[in-house]
């Protein structure tokens, strides 16, 4: 199989539960539309097929673990919905379709991120049969609402509002990138480690292995909006320049950003070295994550 397939069927799998998941409409009936909306306007669904694939690299049956795996989903489409509103980065196009608040009014898009967010958790604690997860929920839970929080996502957003039109520094900067955005990745990945009941050293790897592409992941999506195009990007290219975010590109220049996206893959490659023949999805996942376009 190669990584186009493999990333084609595991996004199935995900998309096929968040389908499952979310069949139901509830009252008020718009709310769930909104949810639904950005949920299924087309993600690369990136965080559940890491949180898979190192479940599946420590030796799990990925199936086994797809509600949590999906609770990352979720939680990443609220922060994407509220990074857009007007008093954040105030875009008008996410996934190649005009973004939630200029749909639904920024008070629904608001609360849809609120029921993304808050469903989340509660997704996460579906246990599938006997899988023997169960024991592993608790530090699982911790981890995540760590990570996407106060002492991740969140902190970072905080950093990134409050850091426009200011001189870039690098310390500022990498607090920035590690918690709005490598947070949640390494999480991803870690979660496979956590709810398989890995032991320290798996642990270790996947944790090295999630923080490097996890950063690199956010210097990528910087350059891209440098880079690329919006009809390819999916939302509005040249945004950053625009609030004069503090940015890798902003601080190094492109060439260097780029450099420094390769090294960091380069540190998750060997990082994941540790799990030898089975490192294979979560290095060419690493190889695609610099390469890709979008
Ligand atoms: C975009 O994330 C926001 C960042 C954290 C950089 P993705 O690039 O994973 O966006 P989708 O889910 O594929 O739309
Ligand atoms: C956002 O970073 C990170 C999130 C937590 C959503 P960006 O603001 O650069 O993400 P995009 O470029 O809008 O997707
Ligand atoms: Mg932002
Ligand atoms: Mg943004
Ligand atoms: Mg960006």
């Amino acid at each position: 199989m190669n990584l186009k397939t493999y990333l084609a069927e595991t996004k199935s799998l995900i998309e096929d539960f968040l389908k499952m998941y979310f069949r139901q409409t509830g009252e008020p009936e718009v709310l769930f539309d909104a949810m639904r909306y950005s949920l299924f306007a087309g993600g690369k669904r990136i965080r559940p097929i890491l949180c898979l694939t190192a479940y599946e690299t420590c030796g799990g049956v990925g199936t086994d673990i797809l509600p949590q795996a999906c609770a990352l989903e979720l939680i990443h489409t609220y922060s994407l919905i509220h990074d857009d509103l007007p008093a954040m980065d105030n875009d008008d196009l996410r996934r190649g379709k005009p973004t939630n608040h200029k749909v639904y009014g920024d008070a629904m898009a608001i609360l849809a991120g609120d029921g993304l967010l808050t469903e989340s958790f509660r997704m996460f604690t579906t246990v599938a049969g006997d899988s023997g997860i169960t024991k592993n929920i608790l530090p699982a839970i911790k981890e995540l609402a760590s990570s996407a929080g106060l002492y991740g996502m969140v902190a970072g957003q905080a950093l990134d509002i409050i850091s426009e039109g200011k001189t870039p520094d690098k310390t500022t900067l990498e607090f920035i990138h590690k918690n709005k955005t490598a947070a949640l990745l390494k999480t991803s990945v870690r979660l496979g480690g956590i709810l398989y009941g890995a032991q320290k050293p798996e642990m270790s790897a996947l944790s090295d292995y999630g923080e490097a592409i996890g950063l690199a992941f956010q210097v990528v999506d910087d350059i891209l909006d440098v880079t690329g195009t919006t009809e390819e990007l999916g939302k509005p290219q040249g945004s950053d320049d625009s609030k004069d975010k503090m940015t890798y590109p902003a601080m190094y220049g492109i060439e260097r950003s780029k450099e420094i996206a390769r090294e960091l893959i380069t540190r998750g490659l060997e990082s994941a070295e540790f799990f030898k023949g089975k490192a294979m999805w979560l290095k060419e996942i690493a190889n695609y994550l610099l390469k890709r376009t979008n």
